[in-house]
């Protein structure tokens, strides 16, 4: 049975589109994409799975306390029997209902190399902070923000001329890369998780 991913995005879906290829060119062996679901109308990540034809549902989660739209989105992702949830620019915190429906089986890529600037513009906070190294992570998703265990980090030079747009274009191509390897990873089950510290094992 192939194990089925289901995406939540907010906005441009430039990981989820980086997923997707993988999936078809067999970068993920035994993964397909089940549905991905967008917290905002007109996310741009929403036509590009239609475009794929891969189901696509809008859950607006304006207005609605966390854990009432959380236990919406839970339904739709058991709907479609997901394996693993894997947040792709989705701008929200998940509840603990959320958490304990998926343990373990939640994957977050962040653009910056936690624990330095969790949260918004992480490029921007690194540029601001003068770091020569920036990057980005994917991690297990825990109730805090930008928190559980490691996966996978990769590292991106900072050049002194760097403009917010320039680094975030070079994070983003290792945004790419290493999502796809943490999902392989993930869903091969060849890991461990000994505290924070995630493990390969063979
Ligand atoms: C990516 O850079 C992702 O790392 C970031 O939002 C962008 C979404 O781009 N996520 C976060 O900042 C989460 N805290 P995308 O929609 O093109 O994948």
């Amino acid at each position: 049975m192939a194990k089925r991913i289901g995406v939540l995005l907010s906005g441009r879906g430039s990981n989820f589109e980086a997923l997707a290829d993988s999936v078809a060119a067999g970068r993920i062996p035994g993964a397909e994409i089940a549905v991905v679901i967008s917290n905002r109308e007109g996310a741009p990540g929403i036509d590009k799975a239609k475009e794929r034809k891969i189901a696509a549902r809008v859950i607006p989660s304006k207005g609605l306390e966390r854990e009432a739209y959380d236990r919406q989105v839970v339904a739709v992702l058991n709907e479609h029997k997901v394996d693993l949830v894997c947040l792709a620019g989705y701008m929200r915190l998940l509840s603990p209902f959320f958490v304990a429906s998926f343990p373990n089986r939640i994957l977050n890529i962040h653009p910056s190399l936690l624990p330095s600037f969790p949260g918004l513009e992480s490029q921007r906070q690194a540029l601001e902070y003068g770091v020569k190294f920036a990057g980005c992570t994917v991690h297990f998703v825990d109730e805090n923000l930008d928190a559980g265990p490691i996966v996978l980090q990769a590292t991106v030079p900072v050049r002194d001329d760097d403009t917010e747009e320039s680094l975030s274009t070079r994070i983003l191509a290792e945004e790419h890369r290493i999502y796809t390897e943490a999902v392989r990873i993930v869903l091969e089950g060849k890991y461990k998780i000994v505290g924070r510290q995630v493990i390969r094992t063979n």
